[in-house]
């Protein structure tokens, strides 16, 4: 049996939210491999529809995880039945794909996993697998295809690193995984730390001749979205990208080349005010004495109606004040009080409360 927690999520498909953070960087990823850049040859699909329920084979057999791996284990990996998994890695399509003679390939999608509660661990997150298996008669007449496809490898790679987040130094670390070989991790140096971006390597000879492409070198790669994003955009905890609240989604709204701006957990409280104006009333004073009564407990002044009135012609403006801390819980006391402190001081102002 799934947790509810985790079934809630099926189906939320993040990455395919438009103008979400998970959808922007998935865009980013597939620009950057659809701008030619990397291969002459076949154009890449991209694939992000599959559904995350797959079967073990797919998800650890056909990838050559040994059967006694540890992310085989009940305890890292949420099962449905005895030949059923949540996909842990979107590597689980590579195989499916392969075989049905795809070579250059993206697939997006959640995975799942049992894992520590952290702000960079969330037991739902997705990833990106990207595959790249030319013909050989495509790399022409190169007499060492391995190294060939090495080279390949790692120019696509460190080229998507600084696609993404400008001329960074890169470098590669030796690693494993069961279904590549050699294998590396890609690190960039960013923000003055070392930063691990993604997973690669040559695709095991078993699983190309497995796939019926005996005679093929290829590569493959995987990488974590949220881990990116949270780079990219600075989100500092990763259950930011579940939140509904417009302060997080209003953010990513126009365009990708966004620093998220925090904003505060504590709940607000709203009053508003409603005065008749006078000709030598700005809005900007208002505003300014708003800030020098209430400091930064105040989120945010709207103007939400503004009407003349149609015998005298005076016009008049109701504000919407939003009080709110970034680090308490305000009492309906201290707002009250702030709230009279502002109404005592438009007096002020050219205006006439009423
Ligand atoms: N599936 C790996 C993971 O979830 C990531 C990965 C590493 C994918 C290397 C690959 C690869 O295709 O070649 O950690």
């Amino acid at each position: 049996m799934l947790p509810s927690n985790i079934v809630d999520k099926i189906g939320k498909n993040l990455h395919l939210q438009s103008r979400h953070p998970l959808n922007w960087i998935k865009h980013k990823i597939q620009n950057y491999f659809q701008s030619g850049k990397v291969s002459s040859l076949t154009p890449f699909i991209f694939h992000d529809g599959f559904a995350p329920q797959v079967s073990i084979k797919d998800n650890f057999d056909s990838l050559l995880i040994p059967a006694d791996h540890v992310s085989r284990s009940h305890k890292d990996t949420f099962y449905i039945d005895d030949d059923t998994v949540l996909r842990t890695h979107t590597s689980a399509h590579q195989n499916q794909l392969l075989r049905q003679g795809e070579r250059y390939f993206l697939v997006t999608g959640d995975v799942y996993r049992r894992d520590t509660v952290d702000a960079t661990h969330y037991p739902v997150f997705h990833q990106m697998e990207g595959v790249w298996v030319p013909r050989l008669k495509d790399l022409g007449a190169f007499t060492d295809p391995q190294k060939e496809v090495t080279k390949h490898l790692h120019a696509t790679l460190e080229g998507l690193a600084k696609y993404l987040f400008g001329n960074v130094e890169c470098r590669w670390v030796d690693c494993y995984f069961p279904f590549t070989a050699p294998s590396w991790e890609l690190e960039i140096f960013f923000n003055g730390d070392w930063l691990e971006v993604l997973g690669c390597g040559l695709i095991e000879k078993k699983i190309l001749e497995n796939n019926g492409m005996p005679d093929d070198v290829g590569w493959a790669f995987g990488l974590g979205l949220e881990r990116l994003a949270m780079v990219l955009f600075q989100i500092p905890d990763i259950r930011l990208f579940w939140s509904e609240d417009p302060r997080f989604l209003n953010q990513f709204q126009d365009s990708a080349d966004v620093i998220f701006k925090p904003y505060s957990k504590h709940p607000c409280v709203t009053k508003d005010i409603s005065f008749w104006i006078s000709s030598d009333y700005h809005e900007n004073d208002f505003y300014q004495l708003i800030r020098e009564a209430a400091e930064d407990l105040i989120e945010e002044v709207k103007l939400i109606d503004n009407f003349q009135h149609p015998k005298t012609k005076q016009i008049n403006h109701t504000y919407r004040i939003i009080y709110r801390s970034m680090d308490r819980t305000l009492t309906n006391e201290e707002i009250n009080n702030l709230q009279e402190v502002i109404r005592q001081k438009t007096q002020e102002l050219p205006i006439e409360l009423r």
